[in-house]
């Protein structure tokens, strides 16, 4: 084979690369051991009449130049000139991660270099970097990372959401166009999670064969599939930029965001483990070690309402119900009785707090728990004393008047000045305070990005990670939340600063269970802050039983949002017992194999597991989003076990209504399963499983299985 082409190989992956004349993924599938020269000659395709006389390759980054008719990698010009340029191999770099190719258009005078890297989790990720040579500036309309699809690619799910309704997944075929996903809202975004799926026809968790991507960035983003007229598919990744965002200096580089991609030939169930392997041995590895400790978020307890007094009684409470983190939300700053005021205004209430927050640490530290607090640092409302000495340091175009949004604007956090209040009033918090945790929250959308006039979501979210990366260099011990009205803001590169995200504002348990199923396709469950909140949810006004909500955050990175001194001694048992059940699966569940599995009624339950690395020992949670499309829900196949170990089946948790006496609403009598000691082999679990009970809408129950 000559020395071109480059293969590499993951435990359950391969990939081959072409390097010159240009960077060409060739191959991207199952591992392939035995080929050779001829074997990638025999890629050469045919070549259909009344079309270009020669196959145009797909290069990594597709250029018009070629007759590449699709849209191409990168679009640009210097003052009109240099608008179609043509790169060519300079140079292969190879090294233990991956390969870097470095290729120049010597007229156009630019550079283009491509990263990729494979880890043996099956995880590529890839990037394209884009340096003008030429003295004057290259403006950049777009830069983008492209990978081929095969034809047989032809099912794409998605996900879409907005406020308290994130991670909705749809689906739709491929064809022709394709399809096109843009976020312009300034923030990773509820509506357009930046990745999605694309797969052989009706995918599923366990069959068939998908390609998951994810863009890793935290501002505006495009994403497209394409197909083109000889059938050949593609995705296209990028930072989005508006209209004049990037000029290029002589010598200046632009990067996109990273790209990560697997491929997984077992369904949506591997594709995850590929990621949440990835993710936790190269993003959150620096907290490997350590518990997940449960929280306890004053939010819904308390709102605005803050009396030192009164939340050192919630700590007692919080300590009491099994709580390792306590955290005050908004409310403790400036003149924040409301959120019409006070964002920026980085000092203590002393109306609030008159002796300081450190009585209140003091004794939240005494009970053992750790501490954290909110802020919102990006963010400033007009009635603030920040905005009313600086009311030039808004993101804006003061030519015009621009909307608010949760009554507050957005600083410019590329303006030094602002940069430098924010480092130092954060510096004050975490430097003289004994803070464990912050959840960083981020509560609008972004209108009018204008620094100094020009456009600047890609300056603010760089300014952004800056900040965030300075912070954690100076306060190594302090965990970060991003949160931006829940789950505005959920990516890997905003990971790789932070260790927990708010999944979202609704604890309700029903809205959850989808909420945190499409989160988990990219992320691994121990990141995911899951809430316990009060039998009727502030946000929805549904109420719903401790089992469904115990159960629903039992999964995640736990917490509950309440006010524990006004919990009856009944709920506080509920809280409590759900606590303790997590803490005994915490190891589990953070550090095994989660899986979706595949139901027979798809339209009224899910089921969720994570089976542990060594496969000795498995949870399973059937939640019962509706009621049952038929008189019986199916058999609930196990995956993930040995096929050659015999397995204990104990149920853990059920609602209420259910026990081997009173076998429920909608059952006369349980399956023998649940009423009798049982052990099956993995190998019959998985094949025949389990026949279901017959649950009540919005109910969920828990079993575990252990290898004898
Ligand atoms: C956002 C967050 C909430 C809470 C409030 C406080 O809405 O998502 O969890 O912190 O802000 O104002």
């Amino acid at each position: 084979m000559n020395a071109t082409t480059v293969h590499l190989q993951s435990k359950d992956t391969d990939i081959i690369l072409r390097t010159k004349p240009y960077a060409q993924l060739l191959y991207w599938g199952k591992p392939i051991q035995h080929f050779n020269q001829q074997s990638i000659d025999c890629l050469q395709p045919a070549i259909p009449n009344s079309r270009l006389d020669i196959d145009i390759p797909f290069a990594l980054c597709p250029e018009e130049a070629v007759g590449n008719f699709s849209t191409p990698g990168l679009e640009g010009h210097r003052s009109g000139q240099d608008w179609s340029p043509h790169f060519t191999t300079e140079q292969v770099i190879r090294d233990e991660r991956g390969v870097t190719i470095i290729a120049d258009d010597i007229h156009a005078q630019l550079r283009l270099t491509s990263r990729i890297e494979f880890d043996n989790n099956g995880v590529l990720q890839t990037q394209n970097s884009l340096t003008n040579l030429g003295e004057t500036p290259y403006q950049v309309n777009r830069l983008s990372v492209t990978l081929p699809l095969p034809e047989r690619a032809i099912e794409l799910m998605a996900f879409n959401g907005r406020w308290i309704k994130e991670f909705q997944s749809h689906r739709t075929h491929i064809d022709h166009c394709g399809y096109l996903q843009e976020n312009r809202r300034g923030r990773t975004s509820h509506e357009y999670f930046p990745g999605m799926v694309i797969g052989t026809n009706a995918f599923s968790e366990q069959q068939g064969e998908v390609w998951g991507i994810h863009l890793a960035w935290s501002g505006n983003h495009r994403i497209q599939v394409a197909v083109k007229s000889n059938g050949k598919r593609f995705i296209q990744a990028e930072a989005l930029y508006l209209a004049g965002e990037i000029q290029l200096a002589q010598n200046e580089t632009l990067t996109t965001p990273w790209l990560y991609a697997t491929y997984s030939d077992q369904g949506l169930n591997k594709m995850s483990q590929h990621f949440h392997h990835f993710v936790r041995q190269n993003i959150i590895a620096q907290m490997k070690n350590k518990p997940r400790p449960v929280h306890l978020n004053t939010w819904e307890g308390i709102y605005f309402d803050h009396d030192p007094n009164y939340i050192m009684q919630m700590a007692t409470k919080a300590a009491e119900i099994g709580v390792e983190r306590f955290i005050i939300d908004d409310g403790w700053f400036g003149t924040r009785d409301d959120d019409w005021q006070a964002l920026g205004d980085w000092y203590l209430d002393r109306r609030k707090y008159p002796h300081g927050l450190e009585p209140v640490i003091s004794h939240v530290k005494s009970l053992g728990l750790e501490f954290g607090i909110w802020v919102e640092p990006e963010m400033i409302n007009k009635n603030s004393d920040l905005y009313r000495a600086h009311p030039d340091w808004l993101l804006q175009l003061p030519a015009y008047n621009q909307p608010s949004g949760r009554h507050q604007y957005v600083l410019d956090l590329q303006n030094p000045a602002v940069f430098d209040y924010l480092l130092e009033r954060l510096t004050w918090l975490l430097g003289n305070h004994d803070i464990d945790y912050i959840k960083w929250d981020m509560n609008r959308e972004i209108v009018q990005a204008g620094h100094q006039g020009s456009p600047a979501i890609v300056g603010q979210t760089e300014s952004l990670y800056r900040l965030l990366d300075i912070l954690q260099q100076k306060f190594p011990h302090v965990e970060i939340e991003s949160c931006s009205s829940g789950g505005g803001r959920i990516d890997y590169e905003i990971l790789k600063r932070t260790q927990r995200f708010w999944t979202s504002d609704s604890n309700d348990a029903l809205e959850r269970q989808t909420i945190q199923r499409g989160m988990s396709y990219f992320f691994p469950p121990e990141v995911m802050g899951a809430h316990i909140g009060g039998k009727l949810c502030h946000t929805t006004y549904r109420q719903h039983d401790i089992n469904l909500r115990g159960l629903t955050a039992l999964v995640g990175h736990m917490g509950v949002e309440l006010d524990p001194v006004k919990a009856s001694p009944q709920e506080q048992k509920e809280f409590s017992h759900y606590i303790q059940l997590h803490k005994k699966f915490r190891e589990l569940l953070h550090h095994g194999n989660s899986l979706r599995l595949d139901v027979d009624d798809p339209q009224a339950m899910q089921s969720y597991g994570v089976v542990s690395q060594d496969q000795q020992h498995a949870i399973f949670i059937i939640a019962q989003l509706k009621m049952p499309t038929y008189a019986l829900s199916g058999d609930l196949r196990l995956t993930g076990l040995r096929h050659d170990l015999n397995y204990r089946i104990e149920v853990l948790d059920m609602p209420e209504n259910i026990n081997p006496v009173n076998s429920g609403h909608t059952m006369k009598q349980l399956p023998y399963w649940m009423m009798e000691s049982t052990t099956l082999s993995g190998e019959w679990l998985q094949n025949i499983g389990l026949p279901l009970p017959v649950l009540d809408p919005e109910t969920a129950m828990l079993f575990k299985v252990s290898a004898l």
